[in-house]
């Protein structure tokens, strides 16, 4: 088993953050709740433990707590923020509730230079901040190691214990020496050896996945998509055979791309795929349906009976594979939890396998998009398949505002296709993350030849991102827009003007619908 470190999860917005960049360092994490008992997490031996930081305030009665058994455990500790004011309130520190919570940047000063957790880390750099609550004093044994403006103790230590705390937040990138700081702990407080990588997690998710399948039949639903390509792949090295994939055509893919998928699946991933063309079926249900959220729901139902009924031909199966990723799982959270309202009902996380009595499969549950990359190369996956755009399940549906119809199809299609074909043939740096059309209602006045036109706008979406969490527009060559737009309006029937997006994700989001 490798070392593996644990993030005791306080129900904090960045935990999985954490859990990526610890991975990152090449040294092996996990999530867990944070009141997982001592008893339970000794047997899995960790090798440090990050406290999350957390919503909640240490100052209210029944704040989230840890086993008692962990901070005697002599395991090195590492609290962020909430996990941090949790460490300090343990060991009798002093807290207060700030007057004014303090959020965004601040400047930490190091006040303590033979600390290890520091090494590296210049005498004053830019730290991010999210807290209400402060520690004030410490108790004997711990030293303030940091302070910012606004915080008193910024980061708190006690060498012998090896526990260490900071009030700022290391693992996002706006933390300047954030990604050293969490070095500093894994190596040098807790002397870890740094040697884990991608392969290891694969191999590690083949065992787990071979001893709970055992002789049972697994099936998978195919979307095209890098997750549900690189998590069939990784069952089926599983468990081979005992996997059968759906790939259900709704119609809704871009230009040639149902031919594609099935080809690179059959042919260069060996997967064992049913395929189905149902796109008449979804045209149909689709007919005069404007409100995006009607869409999504109606071509989720559609989808889940088509496969349903693909499910019922093959006898005995009990687990369900779904590429489910990370961001997908909070995106899903974290909406409803702000005033019931919800942002968007994409990525479906359940739904297939309650109504199905499937047990689910999801090994990419605890990884961002480009961890998944980077497993699909693993796996040996070849870079089209893995370098492949997100693109959303609904598909071409919510790139038309308004109805769906075949015509409108066919034009977003072909405009998409412009895009991707300009993009992908120009060197970019950084090359943008997902880049697409968007066919809207708008008409608008122009001259063609010397007759008027009235068409449809065109949007053109091209987002730099690490996660499709936050987005930034790209900022493309204007000789790469001209020709984009200049293609799109000749080759595209009916468009006759074309708009570039310059929003950042928040406050819009990557699609328009
Ligand atoms: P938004 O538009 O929410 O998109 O900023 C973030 C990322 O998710 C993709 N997306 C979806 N993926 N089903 C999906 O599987 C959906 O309904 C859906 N809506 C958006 C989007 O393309 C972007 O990469």
């Amino acid at each position: 088993m490798p070392e593996t470190v644990f993030v005791l999860d306080f129900g904090a917005q960045y935990g999985q953050l954490i859990a990526r960049r610890v991975r990152e360092l090449g040294v092996y994490c996990e999530i867990v709740p944070h009141d997982t008992p001592w008893n339970t997490l000794s047997l899995r031996r960790p090798a440090a433990l990050i406290l999350s930081g957390g919503p909640e305030s240490t100052l209210v009665e029944g704040a989230p707590a840890m086993d008692d058994a962990i901070a005697g455990s002599g395991v090195p500790l590492l609290g962020i923020c909430y996990g941090m004011q949790l460490l300090a309130r343990d060991v009798g520190a002093t807290l207060v509730k700030l007057d004014h919570a303090e959020y965004g940047p601040a400047s930490l000063v190091v006040a303590d230079r033979q600390s290890p957790l520091f090494d590296g880390v210049p005498d004053e750099s830019r730290v991010w901040m999210s807290h209400g609550d402060s520690v004030v004093s410490l108790p004997d044994g711990y030293r303030a190691l940091g302070s910012t403006a606004r915080c008193h103790v910024a980061a708190m230590g006690n060498v012998k214990k090896k526990t260490y705390g900071v009030q700022f937040h290391p693992e996002v990138v706006h933390t300047e020496y954030g990604r050293t700081i969490l070095e500093n702990f894994l190596g040098e407080v807790a002397g870890l050896a740094r040697d884990w990588k991608m392969e290891s997690f694969l191999e590690r998710a083949i065992q787990e996945i071979r001893a709970r399948v055992r002789r049972e039949k697994v099936i998978c639903a195919l979307s095209g998509g890098v997750d549900s390509a690189v998590a069939a792949t990784l069952v089926a090295r599983a468990v081979g055979e005992q996997l059968t994939c759906v790939f259900v055509d709704h119609g809704l893919l871009r230009q040639r791309e149902a031919d594609e998928v099935l080809a690179a699946c059959r042919e260069l991933l060996h997967l064992n795929v049913v395929a189905v063309d149902a796109h008449e079926r979804f045209l149909r249900a689709l007919r005069g349906v404007a409100d995006p959220e009607r869409k999504r729901v109606i071509i989720g139902h559609e989808f889940i009976d088509v496969f349903e009924r693909e499910a019922a031909k093959i006898r005995n199966v009990k687990y369900l594979v779904q590429g489910t990723l990370y961001p997908d799982v909070i995106e899903s959270k974290t909406p409803q939890s702000k005033a019931g309202e919800k942002i968007k009902s994409h990525h479906n996380v359940g739904g297939l396998p309650e109504k199905m009595g499937f047990s689910l499969i999801e090994p990419l549950r605890s990884l961002f998009k480009d961890e998944v990359r980077e497993l699909g190369r693993a796996l040996g996956l070849p870079e089209s398949v893995v370098r492949r755009q997100p693109f959303p399940g609904p598909g071409l549906a919510v790139r038309i505002i308004g109805d769906v119809t075949a015509d409108r199809l066919e034009i977003v299609r072909a405009a998409d296709a412009i895009v991707r074909e300009e993009i992908d043939g120009a060197s970019l740096d950084p090359h943008p993350w997902q880049y697409f059309a968007v066919l809207t209602p708008v008409r608008s006045v122009g001259v063609m030849g010397d007759g008027r036109t009235y068409g449809n706008l065109v949007a053109v979406r091209a987002i730099t991102s690490e996660d499709g969490m936050t987005a930034d527009w790209a900022r493309l060559p204007h000789e790469l827009l001209e020709r984009i737009s200049a293609r799109i309006v000749n080759e595209v029937r009916g468009i006759n003007r074309v708009a570039y997006d310059i929003t950042t994700k928040p406050p819009a989001t990557v699609e328009w619908e």
